[in-house]
This record gives structure tokens, sequence and C-alpha cells, in this order.
């Protein structure tokens, strides 16, 4: 496994090897089981594996946690070599924003609503890192999880508009025995948050559950859903919804399509986000 930490650097590896096919799997770093599915995945259909380890100051709001997120360099080189990554691309903000940015890719109406609603600018940020680092990076196929649903149907989107010559591939939500959908913020979480925080899942199975049983009315699945959050004394929501996917459409009656149903809930300054498809 090589670490580079440059994009010149990256250039003239890739130039030897841009014949073979390039997973990419972008993340934050602070390594867990979630990111790890990301990259056996890419493992299993790529020549390459390439992981980007980038804490991206474009897609923190000025009040958000960019300064304290956790970081562990030493740890996660050695989590991606056991996992089989072949280059970890590893810059320094600087190497990705040498000048003040004048240029943003952002998507349009899908990005204002669920986070984007609550966290203004943050799809912008990420669209515009995403695009960075396929311009860098040429990979063949990119990988996301489905716990940020939003973030891959933006990019998805993104990655259809502007022809990037890439394939998106969606992997599943990877848990804890909770329920509680591996984060790297759930490091966040004091022990009673960390208790309390598998009020998530639950909700999602009850949704689902509900849904499945054939309950179509919007208002009732999000009620059922929204009894279940409101158990956890700690918790604050900031959305629970129910919405057409990838579209992200208002819906009341779900007969004939795909939706989802997203929460995001704050356990103190931590906000964690979950979600299921809904389909039939
Ligand atoms: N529990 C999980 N299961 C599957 N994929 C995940 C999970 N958590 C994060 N990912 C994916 O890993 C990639 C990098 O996310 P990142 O922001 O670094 O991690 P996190 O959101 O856990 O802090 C994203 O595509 C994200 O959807
Ligand atoms: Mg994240």
């Amino acid at each position: 496994m090589n670490v580079i930490e440059t994009i010149s650097a990256y250039r003239e590896w890739w130039f030897r090897h841009r014949q073979q096919t390039i997973g990419l799997v972008p993340t934050m770093g602070y390594l867990h089981q979630g990111h790890i599915s990301l990259i056996e995945q890419a493992r299993r259909e790529n020549r390459q594996v390439v992981l980007s380890i980038f804490v991206n100051p474009l897609q923190f709001g000025p009040s958000e946690d960019f300064e304290r997120y956790p970081r562990d360099m030493e740890r996660d080189l050695a989590l991606a070599e056991r996992a089989g990554v072949d280059i970890v691309f590893a810059p320094s903000v600087h190497e990705m924003y040498p000048n003040p940015m004048k240029t943003t890719v952002e998507v349009k109406d899908i990005t204002s609503r669920l986070c984007g609603a609550s966290r203004p600018g943050h799809f912008a940020g990420v669209t515009t890192v995403v695009s960075k680092l396929f311009h860098i990076i040429q990979p063949d196929k990119a990988y996301f999880g489905q716990k940020d649903a939003q973030q891959a149907a933006v990019i998805e989107k993104m990655i259809a508009d502007l022809n990037f010559p890439v394939q998106l591939v969606r992997c599943p939500i990877i848990r804890e025995e909770d329920g509680l959908a591996m984060s790297s913020r759930n490091v966040y979480l004091s022990p009673e948050e960390r208790r309390e925080a598998a009020v998530l899942y639950e909700s999602i199975r009850a949704v689902e559950g509900a849904f499945k049983q054939g309950e179509d009315d919007a208002a009732r699945l999000l009620e059922i859903g929204e009894r279940i959050l409101h158990t956890a004394k700690l918790a604050r929501i900031d959305y629970a919804e129910i919405l057409s996917y990838p579209d992200l459409e208002p819906v009341t009656a779900l007969k004939r399509g795909q939706w989802i149903y997203a929460v995001a809930v704050f356990f103190g300054n931590t906000r964690l986000i979950d979600n299921a498809i809904l389909q039939r």
C-alpha cells in the first residue's frame, strides 16, 4: 500500500496504472466497519483500490465540527492496509485548496431538503470536493454508503448531469449490534446518549414494518416513526420525513414507487442520521 499526499504524485502513479480499473472510496477518515465494507466491495470489483482520506472544510458549516472532527491517520492506514487498499490519497487542505475557490459545483432542488435544509452549503461542499476527487483520481467506480442516502442521490445526479465517466456504487448501511448506523461521529456520544441512539434504527424498523404490513399513508407512517423517536429523552429531532427517492419530492400515499424514510437526530451537538428505502 502506498500513501500519496500530492496531486502530482498521484498523477505519476495514475500514468503507470491507467489501463487498470480503479475503484475510489472517498472518506473523511477515522475509519469504521462502514468504510471497510465500501473498501471490500471496491476490492472485489477493481484492479486498483484508492481510498481518499480528506476532512473537507468546504462541507462544514461555520458552527460545525471541522476542527474537532476525529482524526487518526496511523490507525486508518493500518485498517486500510488490512482491507486491501492499494493507494491512500491523503492530501492536506492546502493541497486541495491552494487558493480561495471561486468555482463550486452545485446540484439544485434535491439539496434543499433533509440534510440540505439543516446544513446550508453542505452539499455544495460535498459535490465540489467529489468533483475534484473524480478529476484527480480518475476512478471507474466510486463507492458511497446508503447511510448518506441523500448524498448518494446528489452525487448520482451530478455524475449524470455533468457526464462524469464514473459509476456510482451504493453500499448497504453497516450497523452496530443494537442497530445504530456506524459513523465516525458516534465517538462524540456520552454513554447515555449512545444507549438512546439506538432509537433511530428502532424508528426505521417500525416504519419499515408498518409499510410492509401494507400501511401506505405517509402521515400515519411518519407518526409511527416519530412516536418512537420521542421515547429518547436526550434526543432532539432535526427532521423525520418520508419523500420519494431519489427525487426527494413530498408524498402523501405510498402506492407504487420508491421512497425514503429519513431521520436526523441531535444528541447534544452530535447529529446522527439514518434511513430506509421503502419500495412497492
Ligand atoms: N454505517 C455505514 N455503512 C455504510 N457506509 C457508510 C457508513 N458510514 C459511512 N459510510 C459511508 O462512508 C463514506 C465516507 O463517510 P464519512 O463521512 O467518512 O463517514 P461517517 O459518515 O461515518 O462519519 C460515505 O460514502 C458514507 O456514506
Ligand atoms: Mg459522514
